[in-house]
This record gives structure tokens, sequence and C-alpha cells, in this order.
């Protein structure tokens, strides 16, 4: 049993299903800063408390008073045990035809655990009576909202309920009840459950149209702590760069939630490109994402019978022989053929766009921005958008009228098409679901990837999931037509589908330790496709690595028994903290305690974590690690290494021989540089039985300073 986010039906707006599409998960907005505060009973809270003012005043332009203001819950309940979250937003217009999402029923399920402390919160189209035995608890925060949009802000679903659609499909994702068909527009047809679909779901809803709120997220782990969740889904983050540990709501919240035994999984982030990723902090689950092998392909037949493949999520399309022009063709008034060529607001003039298919470029990630472009085409008189996505981020887009991306290289094509004749003209077929792609799965562009910004010595992201192109439940009013599911992408997608492993890892282990279920997915990931080829990266296929994608692609039948696991206690938290070289102050900041450095470790590198990265190395370096016997009681392990490129990896001892369950046994990595090079380099470390093979993933970056001690 665990708990993940959720969040009910919702309202209309394509607009806002763009922004949770594209930016995805990310609605964490940094609007509001919180004062952290120390333990009650620590003589040092008021200082800490005034210099948390004054650190949060510098963030209000100097108002301590504002900053003050934003201070607004009591954190009494401190972090006692915490469950799940998820976030959600809301929009104006509320369906009075309200069906409930057949994702949440809860028939069969016994009744809610006793224990459960969780509660029910009424409030804007949601009663008390609005959970079941499936959703067993609802709460909502609106002090962050209050505090800086006031009072009066008017927002819909003042209450738990969805209004955006986001909270219902992470939720749906984790621990949605198998339901027998579902698709979107007929697209992704068939049964579909989430991953852990007898978990127990309770939703803190944080996040609204204006964006999360750190008052409210940190109030939101406190009553989860409080109300006895085991799992937290995190489907949001801040942008990168992700501000140090002690500054960063999720941060704290999440130290403590560990600290309680709860596990959080969160999104890695959609920003793409190399150090984006954020969630950093070691106690987190870190998810990227990564394709299936399921895609939504829309035909484009060129008049000169050449078919192409685009990626749509549009059913609709257009009449055979329609006229093709490029969009740069279609320029008006003031904009130049450049400007037009991207098919930007008012760039087009509509006598020359009208009834014809315009091919558009597109630089923007956001699925919004893709709509919109749509948008601009039909008002314009367009019959269809071919889209020419310069990202190529693979994501499927519902246009508003027949429209398909297409990658460059399909774009050039068509372009030069359109150069070879007078008449060009195309057809665009409707977006169809196409089984058994290969290879799959890839790391999607959008995927914010390592290293880590903050930490270079851990590795993120841990682990990599599906979050392309993923069909969950929605909230019906979120989207024109009502939908009751959709297909979205993003890290947020990702999450949830971690989340749900981390449950049923849990339901099978149920005294291991967060750090222990985190260890368990990660060292049964793979780093293979279906093709049984490394993992590349989406649509050129390079290939990808453990920045894109962590340890791997997570394998939720090979986590529940992985022979071995990295275990960490909260204390190597903090040990790990003084390594970074915390002082006491910033110490006590996280841990809200008393903690001291009197232990740290040599190099953060040494913190028992599943993976193993060294980004500065200099001639030589040992790491150790400790791992316990989960296993069969009598079992020996082989060391198996594949070194980085340049670098000699030696492991002592080599064989690990255990006689009990439980049992821990420690080992030496030591990393030697043979050939300097300026850049990281991959490797793997696996220890194998014969039955299982526990894998961990080997970053390291040699020090542009050893170059000289070597010929
Ligand atoms: C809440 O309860 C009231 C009174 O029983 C009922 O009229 C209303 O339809 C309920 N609303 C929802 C969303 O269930
Ligand atoms: C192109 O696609 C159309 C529609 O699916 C099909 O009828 C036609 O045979 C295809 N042509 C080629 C050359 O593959
Ligand atoms: C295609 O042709 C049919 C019949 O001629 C017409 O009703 C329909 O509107 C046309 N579709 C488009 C997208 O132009
Ligand atoms: C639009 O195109 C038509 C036909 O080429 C032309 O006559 C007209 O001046 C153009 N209008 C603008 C605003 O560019
Ligand atoms: C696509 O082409 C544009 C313009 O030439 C370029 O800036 C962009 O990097 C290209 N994208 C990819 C993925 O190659
Ligand atoms: C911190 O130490 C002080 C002084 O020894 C003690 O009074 C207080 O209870 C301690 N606080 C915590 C949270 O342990
Ligand atoms: C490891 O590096 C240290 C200097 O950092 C050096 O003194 C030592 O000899 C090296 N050991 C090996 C085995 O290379
Ligand atoms: C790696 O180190 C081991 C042990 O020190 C040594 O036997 C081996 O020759 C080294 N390999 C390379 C390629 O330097």
């Amino acid at each position: 049993m665990s708990s993940s986010s959720y969040a009910r039906s919702s309202t209309f707006l394509y607009l806002i299903l763009a922004v949770l599409i594209a930016k995805s998960s990310f609605c964490f907005s940094a609007k509001v800063y919180v004062v952290y505060m120390g333990s009650i009973t620590d003589q040092d809270s008021d200082d800490i408390v005034k210099e948390n003012h004054q650190i949060l005043a510098s963030l209000h332009s100097g108002s301590i008073e504002q900053a003050q203001a934003s201070h607004i819950y009591s954190y009494r309940h401190g972090f006692r045990g915490f469950a799940a979250m998820l976030t959600d937003e809301q929009v104006s217009e509320v369906s009075r035809i309200w069906p409930e999402s057949p994702s949440f029923r809860d028939t069969d399920l016994p009744p809610v655990p006793p224990g459960w402390k969780g509660k029910c919160q009424p409030g804007e189209e949601f009663n008390a009576s609005s959970c079941n035995r499936k959703l067993i608890g609802a709460r909502y925060y609106t002090s962050g909202l209050q505090a800086e949009e006031g009072s009066g802000k008017d927002v819909s679903f003042k209450s738990p309920r969805d209004s955006i659609g986001h909270g219902t499909h992470t939720a749906s994702t984790a621990a949605g009840r198998y339901v027998e068909n579902m698709n979107f527009d007929g697209l992704a047809a068939g049964g579909g459950r989430g991953g852990a679909p007898l978990a127990r779901i309770a939703v803190y809803k944080t996040c609204w149209e204006s964006g999360c709120y750190d008052v409210d997220l940190l109030a939101a782990f406190d009553d989860a702590i409080r109300d006895g969740v085991h799992i937290i889904s995190l489907s949001v983050g801040g942008a990168s760069p992700q501000a140090d540990y002690f500054q960063d709501a999720i941060s704290l919240a999440s130290f403590h939630a560990a600290r309680k035994g709860v596990l959080v999984v969160a999104s890695a982030g959609n920003e793409g490109n190399p150090s984006s990723a954020t969630n950093l902090a070691p106690w987190i689950v870190t998810v990227g994402a990564s394709s299936i092998d399921r895609e939504f392909s829309s035909d484009i037949v060129l008049g000169n019978g050449v078919n192409v493949t685009g990626t749509s999520l549009s059913l609709l399309q257009t009449n055979a022989s329609t006229t093709i022009i490029s969009g740069a063709d279609a320029f008006s008034g003031d904009f130049t053929p450049y400007q037009s060529s991207y098919c930007l607001d008012s760039s087009l003039n509509a006598t020359k766009a009208k009834d014809k298919i315009l091919v558009c470029r597109h630089v923007e990630r956001s699925t919004k921005s893709k709509i919109e472009k749509s948008k601009i085409v039909q008002k314009a008189g367009g019959a269809g958008l071919i889209l020419i996505d310069e990202t190529k981020a693979g994501i499927a887009v519902p246009f508003v009228i027949p429209g398909a991306t297409v990658t460059n290289k399909t774009g050039e094509e068509i372009l030069s098409y359109i150069k070879s004749t007078s008449k060009p003209t195309s057809r665009i077929f409707g977006a169809k679901t196409v089984l058994g792609t290969q290879p799959a799965p890839r790391a999607a562009t959008f995927s914010s990837k390592g290293p880590n910004t903050l930490t270079p010595e851990i590795l993120k992201p841990d682990i990599t999931a599906p979050g392309l192109n993923i069909l969950a439940a929605w909230s019906p009013v979120a989207s024109p037509g009502n939908p009751k599911f959709t297909i979205i992408s993003g890290t947020s997608m990702s999450c949830p589908h971690v989340t749900g492993i981390s449950a049923l890892v849990k339901a099978v282990h149920p005294s291991w330790s967060p750090s222990a279920i985190k260890s368990a997915i990660m060292t049964t990931a793979t780093i293979l496709d279906n093709h049984q080829e490394p993992i590349t990266v989406d649509s050129d296929g390079a290939r990808a690595n453990a920045f894109d994608y962590g340890s791997g692609l997570v394998n939720p039948t090979k986590a529940l028994d992985p022979g071995l696991v990295y275990d960490s206690q909260p204390e190597d938290f903090v040990a790990f903290l003084c390594s970074l070289g915390y002082d006491e102050k910033s110490l006590r900041l996280v841990t809200r305690d008393n903690s001291t450095c009197d232990r740290a470790f040599k190099t953060p590198s040494d913190l028992n974590y599943p993976s193993i990265t060294v980004p500065n190395l200099k001639d030589n370096i040992s790491v150790t690690r400790v791992v316990t016997n989960v296993g069969a009681a009598t079992s020996t392990y082989e060391v198996e290494v594949v070194p980085p490129a340049g670098v000699n990896v030696t492991v002592v001892p080599n064989r690990l021989v255990f006689t009990k369950v439980g049992q821990k046994i420690k080992f030496t990595v030591k990393f030697k540089v043979v050939t300097p090079s300026n850049d990281y380099s991959f490797g793997l470390l696996s220890w194998k039985n014969g039955k299982v093979q526990v894998n961990s993933p080997l970053v390291v970056r040699v020090a542009p300073t050893s170059f000289g001690s070597f010929r």
C-alpha cells in the first residue's frame, strides 16, 4: 500500500494542458519563499529563523516583512511520517456533468487501513464523501497562492479536485485501477492500469494555475508525513540550476520524509540540456524520461508519390492534393520570409495561406506552443500543418487542424519537393497507433540530464522510465471534447511509473528502507533496448549514457529481487552533507536538530549510493561501498567491471561470500588514470551470482590537472 498524488477532473483550456505537457510537470514556481524553521526546542531556532528571513528578504527585494508574511504554516507536526504528493492547478470553467475516473474506483478493495490518519478535505465540487477506499485522502493548500495573489484570487475548484488533469494523469500512472478500454480519440486503445493498482492514493494539491508555492509544498509534506504515507510521488520541480539543499524546499521536505522512512520519487525536469537535472538530493529517486515501443504516427503523401511519416495525435486529415507551401512563402506585411517560416502569430498572409498545407519551423519544446501554431495556421485559413520540430522532441501533439510534426531531415525533404515543382501538393492522414516500435526505449530529448550541478559526486538522474506520449486518466473538463484519458509527455509522466514500482517493492518488502527500495530499482535497471543494444537518444540514434538514464530503464520484475542492496541511513545523509563542507548552521537548516559534523565522508563519492561517480579524478582514488544481502542466505558474488575509457578500475575484494540474510560486506573500488581525457566516461560495475546481477554505473571524469603527470 502506498500513496501518490492525484487530482480529479477538471476544466478545459488546451492552453493549460499544453503547459503541463510541454513544461511538463515542472509546475514548481519559486514565487513564495518560505522560512524553514529549526526545531521548536532548538535554542538557535530564532537565529535560524532570522537568518532565513534575511535569505528570504534578499529574494524579496529586501523586504523582511514580506519574507515573514510568507511564513504561513506552523510545522508543528514535524515531518513525522510521509506519503504521497502531487500537484494540480485550476482553471475557471467547471463542467457539471461529472463522471469520476474509473481509474480510481474502489471495487473489491479492503477497508482503509487502520493507522491511516489522512483526511478528505471538502471544498468546491469536492465532498468529504468524494474519497473512497482507493482515494483515501485528499487535501489542498492555498496559503501560498493567497499570499502571492491575494485571497480574492478567483480559482476554480478551491478544493482537492483536479481542474487541469496533471494530477489525475500522474496518480493513475502510479496506482490507477485496471480499465478495460482506455484510449484517446481511439488512439492507444486497450486495457490499462497504473503500476500498483491496489495501492491507495492520497492527494495533496499544492499547485494552482499560477504555479506551486514552497509554503504549500512544505505544509503538504508535513501533513503527508503525519498522515502516514509510504511513498511520495513528486512530479514537480524548480528550474535548473537547483539551489543548495538548505535553500530548496523539495530537498528539505524530502530529507525529513526520508528520515521518517518515506520514499520520495521525483521528476528530473524537462529542460533537456546537459547539467539541467533538478531534484538532485541523494535521498530522492530522480527520474528521467524515455520512449516506449508505441508511437502515434501520421502519414504524409507528397504529390510526387513519396510517403513520409510524422508524429501526431490529430485524427483530422486533409483531402487529396491539397496545395502545400512553406510558411516563408506566405509571409505577410512587415514580416520577413524567415520569420514567416516559423509561422509566427500574424506573420502569415491569409490570401496566400488559404486552403493550403503550411510547412512551419518550430524551435520551442512546449506542446502548448505547437498547438498554438496550428491555431495560427487555422486562423490564416490554412488546411493543414507540417511542423518541422527543430528540437526533435518526438512529442505527439493534438493539433487543431490536420497536422504532424516531422524531423529536420524529413522537413528538408518536403521543402525541397516544394521547390522542385510548380504545383506542389500533399495529403496529411490522421494519426494512428503504431505498436512494436524499435528500438525502444530511447532517451527522450526533453529529459533533463546530468551531470549533477550541485553535487557532481552523485549521479543524476537515478533512473529512467516511460515519459514520452503516455496515456493515462484525465480530468474530463481539462480539455476540449472532455476526454477521460489523454496522452502527454514529460518527466512528470515517468516519475509515477517509478512510484508505482516502488510501491510494489515496498509491498513485497515492507521493512526495507527508502534507500534499499531505491537501490533495488537502480541496480536491476537495464541499459539495453529491445534490440539488446545500448539505449540510444531519441531520433538520431546516438548512444545515450548515464547522464540521460542514470542506472538505466527501470525493470519492475527484477526490482523485487535485487539480491544485494546499497543501503543508507538518515545519519549517512548527514555525513554526506558534512562532506560537502556544510557548517553546523547550514547542516541544521536541513536537519532541524542538533546534528553535528562529527562524521563526514572523505569525499561525497563515499555515500553508499547505488551508482559511483568520481568527477575529478587525480591519478587515483578509492571509493568504498557496503552491500547488504537481501537474497538467498548463502550466496557468492563475483565482480565484473567494464571500466570507463582511460581509467583502470580495481575492486577489492572481487568476490563476496554471504552466509546469511542481512549480512553486510564492504568493498573498495580503486580508480586509476590510464589515459588522460577531459571528458566524462562511463563504465559498469556488476556483482553476479549466476542468478541475479547487481549493476552500478561508473562515471568518471579525469581532472584536467592530472594531464601533466602522464606521458
Ligand atoms: C456533494 O454533496 C452534495 C450534497 O449531498 C451533493 O448535492 C453534491 O452533488 C455533492 N458533490 C459532489 C461533487 O459529489
Ligand atoms: C503512401 O501512402 C498511401 C496512403 O497510406 C498509400 O496508399 C500509398 O500506396 C503509399 N505509397 C507509397 C509509395 O508507399
Ligand atoms: C474534404 O472534402 C470533403 C468533401 O469534398 C469536404 O466535406 C471536406 O470539408 C474536405 N476537408 C478538408 C479538410 O478540406
Ligand atoms: C497578401 O498576399 C496578396 C496576394 O499575393 C497580396 O495582394 C497582399 O498584398 C498581401 N498582403 C499582405 C499584408 O502582405
Ligand atoms: C534543425 O535545424 C535547425 C536549423 O537549421 C538547427 O538549428 C537545429 O539544430 C536542427 N536540429 C537538429 C535536431 O538537428
Ligand atoms: C539541542 O540541544 C539542546 C542543548 O543541549 C537541547 O536542549 C535540545 O533539546 C536539543 N534539541 C534537539 C532537537 O535535540
Ligand atoms: C595514488 O595517488 C597518490 C597521490 O594522490 C600517490 O601518492 C599514490 O602513489 C597513488 N597510488 C597509486 C597506487 O597509484
Ligand atoms: C590495472 O591495475 C591492475 C592492478 O594494479 C594492474 O594489474 C593492471 O595491469 C592495470 N591495467 C592497466 C590497463 O593499466
